[in-house]
């Protein structure tokens, strides 16, 4: 039968508030709680045969693809390549012998994702989806599947599949990171750790509601908006960009904070908003001055942040929505929470069809 919104507005606020439960439900499909470490399914290939990874998806999925890049890097040291799909379909890579193929995708159904796959498949690589929809094309022709176990998502614009894609890839990093020998026991247990605290931590993100929508008021009056973070955080901005372009239909900007001085910089005045997402990462004094050099310019600063980078935000912010203060690692997962928070506070405001963003399908199968 139909899913109901269960009293919410929309299908958006229902699963914006579905991000715990999605968490929680595809941590225990990766993680044994008991031993604290990362349990994948079988797969038909060593993960430590591939000498990198080739990342494709399209959308908010592509984004989290991006964070996914940081993780494998960073603490699997594997190298990885990542395009959205409609480019990665046509150019036709050099690829090595028993790579991972890594493709993202809520529906297992876009075309573009789809066409990339069946492009990977004509080299030797190893395909493994990251799927919400197991029973899909893209499920049939790959490899493997790990599933995102984030039940059916009915609004357009994605949001708890996406924390789920995160779950996925950081508990996939965990096992590469091992299998490669990058991981000691220790380490592995502070990470799932961690993971494990995530539930928790988002449902306190969902609390920030009425902050959220005071950022909302001052966003909603703007025709442009400027995105900035750094590291894994960069794709978060990304994500939150896109989000308030599809619902709300105010032009939004992503950009690496540290990038801002090479273009963007010229287009700040206080007609602007600059969204940031800058918790207390190794990254936040960068972050800062990047938002110091903003503000300078007249740019009027919304900031995400969490309790340990919240005292030197507020000193320069003119909103700021405090997040509790996590592990680096999952930083990602927590900050983008609010910030697609952000998008549907903005387009409530603005009165669009937030379930069914006008030149938008849910899932996009034609090229
Ligand atoms: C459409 C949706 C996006 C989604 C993208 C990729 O553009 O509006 O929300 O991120 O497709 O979809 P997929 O099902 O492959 O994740």
């Amino acid at each position: 039968g139909a899913i109901g919104k269960d009293g919410y507005r929309h299908y958006m606020e229902k699963e914006l508030h579905e991000h715990p439960l999605v968490i929680g439900q595809t941590l225990q499909r990766m993680v044994d709680p008991a031993t604290r470490k990362v349990v994948l399914p079988e797969l038909p290939f060593n993960l430590a045969d591939a000498p990198r990874a080739v990342m494709t998806a399209c959308g908010s999925a592509f984004y989290a693809g991006m964070v996914g890049r940081y993780w494998l890097e960073e603490i699997a040291r594997l190298p990885v390549d990542i395009d959205v799909a409609s480019e990665l379909r046509y150019r036709n890579p050099p690829l090595d012998r028993h790579s991972l193929g890594l493709l993202i995708s809520q529906s297992g159904e876009t075309a573009d994702t789809l066409a990339a796959l069946r492009a990977l498949r004509q080299s030797d690589v190893h395909i493994l989806s990251v799927l919400n929809v197991e029973h899909s094309s893209m499920a049939r022709e790959s490899d493997a599947v790990l599933g995102t176990v984030a039940g059916p998502e009915i609004s357009v614009a994605s949001t708890k599949a996406f924390t789920a894609q995160l779950t996925v890839l950081a508990c996939l990093s965990i096992a590469i990171a091992r299998a490669r020998g990058h991981l000691d026991p220790l380490r592995e247990e502070e990470l799932v750790s961690a993971l494990l605290d995530m539930p928790t931590r988002a449902a306190d993100a969902l609390a920030q509601n009425e902050a959220v929508r005071a950022m909302a008021r001052v966003v909603a009056e703007a025709r442009d908006v400027l995105y900035l973070g750094r590291g894994s955080l960069f794709p978060v901005a990304m994500e939150g960009a896109l989000k308030l372009k599809e619902i709300s239909y105010i032009h939004a900007e992503a950009y690496a904070a540290g990038e801002m001085k090479h273009g963007p910089i010229s287009l700040i005045d206080s007609s602007v908003p600059i969204v940031a997402s800058a918790p207390y990462t190794p990254l936040f004094d960068k972050t800062l001055s990047n938002l110091q050099e903003a503000k300078a310019r007249g740019g009027r600063l919304l900031v995400f942040t969490d309790t340990k980078g919240a005292e030197r935000v507020s000193a320069i912010a003119e909103q700021v929505v405090v997040l509790p203060h996590v592990h680096d690692f999952v930083t990602p997962i927590l900050q983008v929470i609010p910030v697609q928070m952000l998008a549907y506070e903005v387009a409530v405001l603005k009165g669009t069809d937030v379930d069914q963003p006008r030149n938008l399908a849910k899932s996009v199968t034609v090229e």
